[in-house]
């Protein structure tokens, strides 16, 4: 049986490299039978964290901040494999990527030793940087991330050498990568 593939995009640009390496890896997945479902977040309405710890209460509506995240949480409940989309932004994912993130907090909540719902991960990164140093850093918060969340990653593609936004429709390889990553998730 087909997966369910939830994909939280943190890139502003609807053209943008990362939206490319979505593409590919989302033709890839629904190849193979795969469900996938793109969340682009700068459309959304979502407020940062509040760290009230207040959440949890209601399963159905987990955080005490009602906004775009109601959309997104129904999905994440479901869903097997959560995929992370950013351009790197200092050295890190994107504001949007992070604040998303960031309110999942609330579903763990609703477990009384915030234990988070299992999922299957996976990182597409678009940069212009694309030496090893340039990565480690989201190499460093992505591993730590998926080992203290008890997750399983499935993948990492680094795109580095991408700066225009399209730069990244001359990386055929990257963007067969990408399109692996989705066959294989
Ligand atoms: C605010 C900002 C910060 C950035 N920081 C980095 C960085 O730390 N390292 C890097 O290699 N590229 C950095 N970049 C370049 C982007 O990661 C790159 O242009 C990427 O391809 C953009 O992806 P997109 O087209 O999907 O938005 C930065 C770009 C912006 C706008």
């Amino acid at each position: 049986m087909g997966k369910k593939i939830m994909i939280l995009n943190g890139s502003p640009k609807p053209q943008g490299n990362t939206k490319a390496l979505i593409a590919h890896f989302t033709k890839g997945a629904e190849q193979e039978g795969h469900l996938v479902v793109c969340f682009d977040l700068q459309q959304m309405n979502i407020h940062g964290c509040l760290g009230c710890c207040q959440g949890g209460k209601d399963p159905s509506s987990p955080c005490v901040q009602k906004d775009d995240m109601e959309k997104i949480y129904p999905f994440y409940k479901e869903a097997d494999v959560v995929v992370l989309a950013s351009p790197m932004y200092y050295w890190s994912v994107s504001g949007q990527l992070k604040t998303a993130f960031d309110r999942l907090f609330a579903v763990a909540e609703c477990n009384k030793d915030y234990v988070n719902p299992h999922k299957e991960c996976a990182l597409l990164m678009a940069a212009e940087g694309e030496t090893q140093e340039n990565f480690a850093p989201v190499k460093c918060f992505y591993e730590a991330l998926v080992s203290n969340l008890g997750w399983q990653n499935r993948g990492i593609v680094y795109a580095g050498g991408n700066f225009a936004p399209g730069a990244i429709l001359q990386k055929t390889d990257q963007l067969q990568q990408a399109e692996e990553l989705g066959k294989h998730i």
